[in-house]
């Protein structure tokens, strides 16, 4: 009698796939109800994305396990080799084999003693932002909220000596950052057609790289005192490497810049939602007003105010709990292994998605309300919360954008109520973050109301 042997399992496929663009058609048109059509298909499904196979985690517990497992789930694969040959390899996109020494040495300068240094200018630019908008004025809100982020990190970053440039880097990596994501996933002679659009992208990829270079040569000329992220960048030294690999070179210092950019772009949506949905809740923007009117008691704004605006606080976690802007991660798997009972050989790539886990009915109460107040107390369980991932790659900046997020809020919530400038409705979009593109909204002194 022959030994019974148990036949792996085999991973569904999600249904709506078409050919040459797969699963990126639906992902397109109806990118949230998509996502959340996932989970029904089982704790993994296989999607096809242009060309690209990809592995869907649709379990809390399995994602988990990819993040913290980056010696089986690495960074790698099609999608992030493009990634490199845009940002380089950096923090966000080196392999695992380097990511430590990286890590150690970009630590230090987003640790929390440091943030109270960055917390003045942070707060001085959230509040210029509320300051130069007049009453009425309809704004692109994510336009808005990402140009107030860019601004807040290159000041942070670089100084305050240079707004010219830091509003040229800024243009130019969004040019880069937007279009990026579909250039990732599309069949790759999309990208190398002769289009307008491609043209302009590598323009300002280009851009972008030539600024970062040429702040950094002027720094190393300088040579004076700067107590901004780059000069710690600079100084960075790791007593763990061998001693010529101790500080990071000029090429890698620009690496990780292009990468902190890529990585702080969340910020923005982040922002442009949480107005969205305070614009559309207005009991909670009561709330809000009165938390903020409390707080700064009729003075300035500042970063010492961070601890006490704990609704504002609230309402940035719950819009990165229904938004996440990061919408979809990736991971290519080193060698063959086992994930939730199903087989996964080597250089399968994993697709994770905080968006998908964030909306589960099963995880999350009524999950597609909006409601700050579930972040009271223990009333939610953190373990299934990942808008900023999880392990050795979560998020360095997570601490930066919560206060950028928070700080530009309030600015806004002392001075300004919005609304939609329009009834149209929303239609979220999904290009390399989540995000209310073309959304426009109406600014009104507060007091003014209608
Ligand atoms: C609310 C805003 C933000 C969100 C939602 C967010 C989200 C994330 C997520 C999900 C990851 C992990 C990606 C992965 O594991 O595949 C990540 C990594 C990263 N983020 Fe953020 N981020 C935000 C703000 C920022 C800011 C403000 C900065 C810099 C100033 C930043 C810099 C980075 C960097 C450098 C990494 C790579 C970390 C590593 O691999 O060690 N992020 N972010």
């Amino acid at each position: 009698m022959g030994t019974a042997t148990k036949t792996p399992a085999t991973i569904p496929v999600a249904g709506n796939s078409v050919p040459f663009l797969g699963h990126a058609v639906p992902l397109l048109r109806d990118p949230l109800g998509f996502l959340s059509s996932l989970p029904a298909y089982g704790s993994l499904v296989k999607l096809r994305l242009g060309p690209l196979p990809v592995v869907m985690v649709c379990d809390p517990g399995l994602t988990r396990q990819v993040l913290l497992d980056d010696r089986t789930f690495d960074m790698g694969g099609p999608v992030m080799d493009r990634a490199r040959k845009l940002v380089g390899e950096g923090l966000g996109t080196c392999p695992r084999s380097k990511h430590r020494r990286q890590r150690r040495l970009c630590q230090p300068a987003f640790h929390r003693d440091r943030m109270p240094v960055y917390g003045e200018p942070m707060a001085a630019s959230c509040t210029a932002v509320a300051d130069s908008w007049h009453d009425g004025q309809v704004i692109d809100v994510t336009g808005a909220m990402s140009t107030l982020v860019m601004r807040v990190v290159a000041q942070t970053m670089f100084g305050t000596s240079l707004p010219r440039v830091s509003r040229d880097l800024a243009q130019d990596f969004r040019a880069v950052a937007q279009p990026a994501f579909w250039l990732m996933v599309m069949p790759p002679v999309l990208g190398r057609l002769p289009l307008p659009a491609n043209r302009r992208f590598r323009q300002a990829r280009d851009g972008m790289w030539d600024t970062v270079r040429d702040i950094i040569a002027a720094r190393r000329l300088d040579g004076g005192d700067h107590a901004d992220l780059l000069a710690s960048l600079l100084d960075a030294q790791d007593p763990e490497s061998d001693p010529e690999e101790r500080a990071l070179s000029d090429e890698e210092v620009a690496e990780q810049v292009v990468n902190i950019f890529a990585g702080s772009d969340a910020a923005g949506p982040a922002l442009a939602w949480a107005l969205y949905l305070i614009a559309t809740h207005p009991e909670i923007e009561e709330r809000l007003h009165a938390e903020v009117d409390e707080v700064l008691a009729g003075g300035p704004l500042t970063f010492a105010h961070l601890p006490e605006l704990k609704l504002a606080d609230r309402v940035i976690s719950e819009a990165l709990r229904l938004y996440t802007p990061t919408w979809l991660g990736s991971r290519i798997v080193t060698a063959d292994t086992d994930l939730g009972g199903y087989e996964l050989p080597a250089k399968t790539m994993i697709g994770w998605s905080p968006y998908l886990i964030h909306r589960r009915p099963d995880l999350y109460d009524d999950p597609d309300r909006f409601d700050p107040d579930r972040w009271l107390g223990s009333r939610t369980d953190k373990e299934a919360y990942f808008p900023f991932g999880a392990g050795a790659r979560k998020c360095i900046g997570n601490r930066f954008g919560t206060a950028t997020a928070v700080l530009t809020l309030a600015a806004i919530a002392s001075r300004w109520t919005l609304r939609p400038a329009d009834d149209q409705p929303l239609r979220p979009v999904v290009k390399t973050m989540l995000a209310p593109y073309g959304l426009r909204m109406r600014v009104t002194a507060r007091g003014r109301e209608a």
